[in-house]
């Protein structure tokens, strides 16, 4: 049968992605990969999941029975009361306003099905997280690009674009950014809800690396300078927990939260309660601040061992990078290549993946000097030797 002329227009939207090539490339035996923001599989708390799974199994029969659309009572609760007390989210915030999600991907998705038709314009970080921008494309989203900076988008450009609204929203990552590792300051972030409130515009703000913080002080959210007015706030665990669980939260304007409810049972009808459960139980427990601190000091290590590769290796060859106080990412620009190319022979002919820089950006020409490199996974000896072999491959660049 023919299936092409079949599909929708959403269906024909939608492309591939690039970071899923090449992260499947450097799987292969003896590659140095630097490809994926995934956690490191040995700082899974596995134990520990087995253990409040089978309590969640156990004593809670309705963990298998059809789940509330919101997602699980006592999950929403313990995340209401934990972004309160670290300031992410205002006093005031009422679990009603918590909806669970698969991770904050499917928050991205259902945020495009409620707010996006083709031709809907929406303020996008420009590099920013390419699956959002697959997601908000496959809708029929036009993007408008705000330049990102060290210290957040640049206030100027966001002024001049949000002139030619309207918007649907702006989606920003504000903290240890993909791909940048920028983070927005507070300064920054008032002047953006400024504008945001002078012109109408929500904020979406996706924060899934917030809590991996290896220095400086925790940033003030646009939940919590906002009074959470206008802003919709995207969590994950996927992080800070295992991103096979696929669970994150989104914190909703009161109005929202119930066209959420009746999206969510178009679409699963509602998540896994006994997982829902069994994070509750987890997060309950003494262990959760513990297993921070450890990520914090194992990924701070490895972002340390590769600064310290980079300067060894590659800066010697003008490669140029800023030092992200957290998440996974380092940023860097080698002038004179061109990394769609660059990249896909470094991992064939140099055993080494690293993500082009030019995936992030809104116009595809854009970014052809820019790479990203993940420290997640990569310990400090084997940054040391990935970077060996990317000098060896800028060396040998045509
Ligand atoms: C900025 C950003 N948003 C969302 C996601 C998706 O995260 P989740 O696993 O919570 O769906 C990622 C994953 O890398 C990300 O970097």
């Amino acid at each position: 049968m023919e299936w092409e002329h079949r599909l929708t227009g959403r269906a024909k939207r939608l492309v591939p992605s690039v970071i899923s090539e090449m992260m499947r490339l450097a799987a292969g035996k003896g590659v140095v990969s630097f490809t994926a923001g995934q956690p490191s599989a040995d700082l899974y708390p596995t134990d520990e999941l087995v253990a409040a799974l089978g309590e969640s199994l156990r004593g809670f029969p309705e963990g298998l029975a059809y789940p509330h659309p919101l997602g699980d009572d006592k999950l929403r609760g313990w995340i209401a009361s934990w972004l309160i007390r670290e300031e992410i989210a205002p006093a005031r915030t009422e679990a009603s306003r918590i909806l669970l999600t698969t991770g904050s991907q499917q928050g991205l998705s259902m945020l495009a099905q409620l707010f996006i038709e083709p031709g809907s314009r929406i303020l996008v970080e420009d590099p920013s997280y390419p699956e959002a921008l697959l997601t908000f494309g496959r809708e029929g989203a036009e993007f408008v690009p705000v330049p990102i900076e060290a210290d957040g988008p640049d206030i100027a450009a966001l002024e001049r674009a949000l002139r030619s609204g309207p918007f649907a929203f702006f989606y920003t990552i504000p903290s240890f950014q993909n791909p940048t590792g920028y983070t927005t300051s507070t300064e920054k972030k008032r002047a953006v809800l400024g504008l945001a409130a002078k012109y109408g515009v929500p904020i979406v703000e996706d924060e899934p690396y917030y809590f991996l913080r290896y220095e400086g002080a925790p940033p003030e959210t646009y939940l919590a300078l906002s009074g959470g007015e206008g802003v919709l706030y995207l969590g994950s665990f996927s992080k800070i927990v295992a991103p096979g669980i696929r669970c994150g939260f989104m914190v909703l304007p009161p109005e929202l939260a119930d066209r959420a409810s009746m999206l969510r049972v178009t679409l699963e009808i509602g998540l896994p309660a006994f997982l829902q459960r069994g994070l509750a139980i987890l997060f309950d427990s003494p262990f959760f601040p513990s297993h921070l601190a450890r990520l914090r000091r194992a990924y701070g290590a490895r972002r340390d061992g590769l600064v310290q590769a980079v300067d060894e290796h590659l800066v010697p060859l003008g490669f140029r990078s800023t030092i992200p106080q957290g998440g996974f990412f380092l940023w860097g620009r080698k002038k004179g290549i061109d990394a769609m190319p660059f990249t896909f022979r470094a991992v064939r002919e140099f055993g080494v993946g690293v993500i082009p820089g030019s995936i992030f950006f809104v116009d595809e020409h854009a970014g052809k000097e820019w790479l990203r490199l993940s420290f997640a996974s990569v310990s400090p000896e084997d940054s040391k030797e990935g970077c060996r072999r990317l000098a060896e491959a800028f060396g040998k660049d045509p």
